[in-house]
């Protein structure tokens, strides 16, 4: 029976932890397939030390029980008849020997530890466990699946996610923590129907290992009282706490807690969720508008392309945004990822003055050359810079920075524009044109997204996306390509970006700006 002030405790502290900051992630769980797959052999690892540790435990029990077997023995003998058995002699012998030193020897047994080495061997794999940064970081990763892809939770019940059926469920503890995540964030209707489902899970002959797991069901039952009451539901909230046998008798007092504790809900710009227009678009529930333009081969901007024309698909023609197919070679796929994955670090970018709560990017990026890269990656950035080149018409500088950047599941980037619009110096003027080139497959999320234009271009390998930012002659920014990157649900989203700045293209776009601004001028007027 949980005393009132523990459950006082207990009623405002849940799910305030926050991250022990200074401990950086030193593994990239979610964005890498080989960390989790180190996880996965370290569980299967753990999984045989703890069966090591039962067999040896197991081994004592069964000394004990003959212990105890052979102990029995002649006191059942003696049952009923304990004058005539200790006038035997033999009893007599017996009795005294073994009370003078069996027990003594049993007890130093019984305090012998059982399965030492596998104790340590768990403390020693600790290190590589998971930190608490990261198991938040899943669940947000998994937040922002489950926001944008509108996923209930009987759909979770039965791994079903945007029209896809997943092997696999969650169990009762992973519905408290998304339950526990969206109460942090002020979703509270969403928080009281996942508490609600990890209730429905909840197993009570599990009860034992819940204790050791350190979850308690009171825990949700509290949590779900408090999303009733922060939205206005006192009746519910009542009767949750009335179910529950260790927090009836204490209900009055907590509903009164909760009415004068309310819970401090996270600031608009402190919102996780990506907004509604964006998430639409991700949905497979949505379709790009039929439109009358055509696929067909280009093979009129360079010698290189009369010779390979490359499939070319309009998807709009103001912007002008195309998609080229099977621009890369594996070879060159494969031979990029060489160079560039070793270079990769967070990219991650947060909203300014919000303490990086709300991550704008969750992901890994490269730039590329860089000083730490492999040599022998020039010849396959030169022929990339060429094929850009080649593609667009445009001409690339000699010091164009390629970046790659590699989303793992729930990776995602909000909207924005790829214009710098002054915002930092740059000597070639602003990001005129963007190349992105998909270096894999998202198998199932992961789509860029233009949201003004409602377009969606899914993740697909070996192909490029094109497109203008600024408009046609006048270089005005164009704020229709305002895009982003759905969260990927499946498989890792791999893409090379490059950008193509305005006056790079000096001598075969002549620019005119309203206003009567002289091209070129310096970066810093404008
Ligand atoms: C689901 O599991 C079954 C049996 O383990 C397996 O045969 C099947 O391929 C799996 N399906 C998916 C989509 O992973
Ligand atoms: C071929 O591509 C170039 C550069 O993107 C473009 O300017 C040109 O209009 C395209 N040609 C055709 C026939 O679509
Ligand atoms: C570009 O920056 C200027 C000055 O800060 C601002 O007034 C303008 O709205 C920006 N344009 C876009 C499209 O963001």
């Amino acid at each position: 029976m949980l005393s009132f002030l523990s459950l006082l405790i207990l009623a405002l502290t849940v799910v305030q932890s926050q991250p022990d900051t200074n401990s950086p992630p030193s593994k990239e769980f979610i964005a890498s397939k080989a960390h989790r797959m180190e996880l996965l052999l370290l569980d299967r690892e753990l999984n045989s030390n703890l069966e090591e540790y039962i067999e040896e435990l197991q081994s004592k029990i069964e000394v004990l029980q003959r212990f105890a077997e052979m102990f029995r023995t002649p006191l059942e003998e003696a049952k009923g008849r304990e004058e005539e058995y200790l006038s035997n002699p033999l009893h007599s012998f017996r009795l005294i020997r073994h009370m003078h030193e069996d027990w003594r020897h049993v007890e130093k047994f019984m305090r012998q530890p059982v399965g030492k080495n596998q104790i340590k061997f768990i403390k020693g794999k600790a290190k590589e466990f998971p930190l608490k940064e990261d198991a938040e970081e899943a669940t947000e990763a998994f937040y922002r699946i489950i926001r944008t892809y509108d996923v209930r939770g009987e759909d979770l019940v039965h791994g079903l996610i945007d029209g896809v059926r997943y092997n696999g469920s969650i169990s009762a503890i992973d519905f408290y923590s998304l339950g526990a995540l969206h109460f942090q964030w002020g979703e509270y209707d969403k928080a009281a129907q996942f508490l609600s489902f990890c209730l429905d899970l909840v197993e009570p002959e599990y009860h034992s290992m819940y204790n050791v797991l350190g979850f308690a069901s009171s825990e949700v039952f509290l949590l779900l009282a408090r999303c009733f009451m922060e939205m206005d539901q006192e009746e519910y909230a009542r009767r949750t706490l009335m179910s529950h046998p260790d927090l009836a008798e204490h209900s009055e007092p907590l509903l009164s807690l909760f009415t004068n504790k309310k819970h401090a809900k996270l600031s608009e710009d402190l919102q996780r969720a990506l907004p509604e227009e964006f998430n639409q678009i991700c949905r497979s529930s949505h379709q790009n508008k039929p439109s009358r333009l055509h696929c067909r081969y280009n093979a009129t901007s360079s010698p290189f392309l009369r010779l390979a024309p490359l499939r070319m698909e309009e998807l709009s023609l103001d912007p002008y945004i195309v998609v080229y197919h099977n621009v890369l070679s594996d070879a060159e796929i494969a031979e990029i990822k060489r160079i560039g994955e070793p270079l990769l670090i967070r990219a991650g970018l947060g909203k300014k003055n919000t303490n990086q709560n709300y991550k704008v990017r969750t992901a890994l990026g490269a730039w590329m050359p860089d000083d730490k890269m492999d040599a022998s990656g020039w010849p396959v950035l030169h022929r990339i810079f060429r094929r850009i080149r080649d593609m667009t018409g445009l001409i690339m500088n000699s010091h164009q920075f390629l970046q790659l950047i590699k989303y793992g599941f729930g990776g995602h980037y909000d909207r924005h524009f790829d214009f710098i619009n002054g915002s930092f110096p740059i000597t070639q003027g602003d990001r005129m044109a963007t190349v992105l080139f998909y270096l894999s497959d998202a198998r199932h999320g992961g789509s860029t997204i233009f949201t003004h234009l409602k377009l969606k271009v899914p993740a697909e390998r070996g192909k490029v996306l094109f497109w203008y930012n600024m408009r046609g002659e006048t270089h005005d920014l164009d704020t229709r390509t305002i895009h982003g990157a759905c969260p990927v649900i499946d498989g890792t989203k791999t893409v090379l970006s490059c950008w193509i700045h305005e006056f790079d293209q000096m001598f075969i776009q002549p620019t005119y700006r309203p206003g009567g601004r002289v091209f070129p001028y310096s970066p810093t007027e404008g």
